[in-house]
């Protein structure tokens, strides 16, 4: 018999392990994001949760049971998320829909905390689990999962041996990267960092203050970029919002130094370990629209010290 078909024909009766992976891979690397870099999910990344989550549960048991009807069980899931991961990527990567009509409360749904070689997003990763899914069920659903070749398998080693090897890599992950947190705290210079910044920010006690520094039609482009990419996290008013973003009429970041100074800190934004995160919360890369170009992030910042200056 040829090698090759031997090959498949194993992998046809051993893809919904593969699944089992693929949901317990997907589940652990959500977990991470929100729970160790401090991401927060969406609305929309909650409803990829919510058909992800159950599957590492049900391809386990079903796995165990030697259910003949598991890729039956999972497919609605599976086909459900890919529809649900489509929609968030094109939300964030293309303007077809209109924006983040979905997602007014809260984090907005173009927010992209990632955005690996410029296209891997959390939505993108959620994608490629859920369609390994869909397509290993696909498979096991044609080779009909014959009787033998299940009965004789110990489906248990597996079955175990998969969810442990994950949680071990989350564990181990959750604990480099609260070693490098604790690194980055115990480094005295970055505590000195606030400092450098020259104390004079132009206070509305001092009286008005130059308030037509920037061209009235930067200043306009600016409030609708920060009401499209910002407005969710940091306030309509820029005044903060609890537990997503702080106040921003006030931050020294905005009203101190070079405009291109808080462009770049906007562009790097703060992560969970950066020893200048003053919140505990994280600030994504470019407010999570790395689309927006150094122009109309400076935009934004004009419209900031605008309206920080003019009442
Ligand atoms: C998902 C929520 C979120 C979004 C969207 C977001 N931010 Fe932030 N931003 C934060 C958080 C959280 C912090 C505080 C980080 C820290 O602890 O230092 C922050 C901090 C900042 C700071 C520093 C404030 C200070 O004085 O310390 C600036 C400036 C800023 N953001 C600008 C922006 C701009 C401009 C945008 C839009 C392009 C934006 N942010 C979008 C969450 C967000």
């Amino acid at each position: 018999m040829d090698e090759k078909i031997t090959w498949w024909e194993r992998f046809e009766h051993g893809s919904l392990y593969v699944a089992l992976l693929a949901a317990w891979i997907a589940m652990a690397g959500s977990l991470y994001f929100s729970e160790v870099a401090g991401y927060i999910p969406c609305k929309l990344c909650w409803y990829q949760r919510i058909l992800m989550y159950p599957l590492a549960g049900v391809l386990a048991v079903g796995l165990l049971r030697r259910d003949r009807h598991l890729p039956v069980l999972v497919l609605p899931f599976s086909l459900l998320g890919q529809g649900v991961s489509t929609y968030h990527y094109l939300l964030q990567k293309t303007t077809l829909f209109s924006e983040a009509a979905t997602c007014e409360i809260g984090v907005p749904c173009t927010t992209m905390w990632i955005n690996w070689f410029g296209f891997v997003t959390i939505p993108f990763l959620a994608l490629v689990a859920f369609t390994i899914i869909t397509a290993c069920c696909l498979i096991a659903l044609n080779a009909g999962l014959p009787d033998e070749e299940m009965t004789t398998a110990t489906p248990w080693v597996p079955v175990v041996a998969i969810p442990v090897a994950v949680v071990l890599a989350f564990v181990l992950l959750a604990r480099v990267n609260a070693q490098g947190h604790e690194e980055a705290l115990a480094a005295p210079a970055a505590i000195a960092a606030p400092a450098a910044f020259p104390t004079l920010i132009p206070t509305r006690a001092d009286g008005p203050v130059e308030p037509a520094r920037a061209d009235i039609a930067v200043v306009t482009q600016g409030e609708g970029l920060y009401r499209e990419a910002c407005a969710a996290c940091h306030g309509q008013d820029a005044r903060g919002v609890a537990n997503l973003g702080p106040s921003l009429v006030d931050s020294a970041v905005i009203l101190e130094g070079e405009a291109q100074a808080a462009v770049a800190f906007i562009r790097k934004g703060v992560a969970l370990d950066d020893p200048a995160n003053t919140t505990g919360l994280v600030m994504p890369p470019s407010g999570g629209r790395p689309d927006l170009s150094d122009q109309q992030l400076l935009a934004i910042v004009e419209y900031l010290r605008a309206r920080a200056v003019v009442p």
